[in-house]
């Protein structure tokens, strides 16, 4: 499969997705939506992959959807297109990494978002500004950005359109690590590469159960939690790790 808007390549059971429109600073025209989405389902289907990482280029993780695109949409193609709505990216079954740099705005903020875990080099820059466009988030920007970061941070950002830098986004709750931006891609592929070597059943299944907290009540989530624990019991990796565990020796998972 060929893309013209992303760089995709494999490093050992890591996929990697490079978002690659530089003259636009990686704004997430429709194509661009659409490979990112065919990108990360081939390599969600792919028993080799274990992980995938999203990542832009220095300058800009990508700095929203396309205002070009998009200017002169009128309301009813929008509402049949369903536009922005970007579901299917953040329905991922196996584990998603963000390595954020430079610019991640409007609908990039929202991609990194949908991502399981965002690395951010020191130079991040997040931010929901489709105010100052007249317009709001579209792609979850009020939704999941007050889910990470708590209402006072999400109102001031969407409503303010100010950015929020690596720091700040780390002290907010928003990304796991902030790193030196020449160091980003190695620690992403590295976090990728260690979730990658883990038993998949047991990937799948933590990464289920900690979305799930996000839907539920805690005893429904606690209980979903319990079962999908339970579940594990019926896996060879299950008796390969504890077994391994016993015997003071590596594991040899076979991801089933
Ligand atoms: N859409 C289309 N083109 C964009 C773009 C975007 N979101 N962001 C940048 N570009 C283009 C610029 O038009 C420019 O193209 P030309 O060279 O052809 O003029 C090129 O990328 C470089 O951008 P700048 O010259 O503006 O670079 P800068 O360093 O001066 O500024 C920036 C960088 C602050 C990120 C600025 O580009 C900017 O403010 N971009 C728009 C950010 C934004 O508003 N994002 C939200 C979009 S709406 C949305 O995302 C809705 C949603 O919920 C999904």
């Amino acid at each position: 499969m060929s893309y013209e808007t992303l760089i995709v390549e494999t490093h050992g059971r890591v996929g990697l997705i490079t978002l690659n429109r530089p003259q636009a600073l990686n704004a997430l025209c429709d194509q661009l939506t659409s490979e990112l989405d065919q990108a990360l389902a081939a390599f969600d289907a792919d028993p080799a992959i274990g992980c995938m990482v999203i990542t832009g280029s220095a300058k800009a993780f990508a700095a929203g959807a396309d205002i070009k695109e998009m200017q002169h949409r009128q309301f009813p193609q929008t509402y049949l297109d369903e536009f922005l709505n970007w579901g299917a990216i953040a329905r991922k079954r196996k584990p998603v990494v963000a390595a954020v740099a430079g610019y991640a705005l409007g609908g990039g903020c929202e991609i990194a978002m949908m991502c399981d875990i965002i690395i951010a080099a020191d130079t991040a820059k997040f931010g929901q500004p489709e105010i100052k466009l007249g317009v709001i988030p579209g792609a979850g920007g009020t939704q999941r950005l007050t889910r990470l970061v708590g209402r006072a941070k999400a109102m001031d950002l969407c409503l303010t359109g100010r950015m929020m830098d690596a720091a700040e986004a780390e002290r907010a709750g928003l990304v796991s690590r902030v790193v030196p931006a020449a160091e980003l891609l190695t620690v992403a592929l590295d976090v990728a590469a260690t979730i990658a070597a883990m038993p998949l059943p047991a990937v799948l299944a933590a990464k289920e159960c900690v979305k799930r907290a996000d839907e539920v009540a805690l005893e429904e989530g606690l209980l979903f939690e319990r079962r999908a624990f339970h579940s594990m019991f019926a896996t060879f990796d299950q008796k390969e790790g504890m077994a391994a565990f016993a015997d003071k020796r590596a594991p040899k998972f076979e991801n089933r």
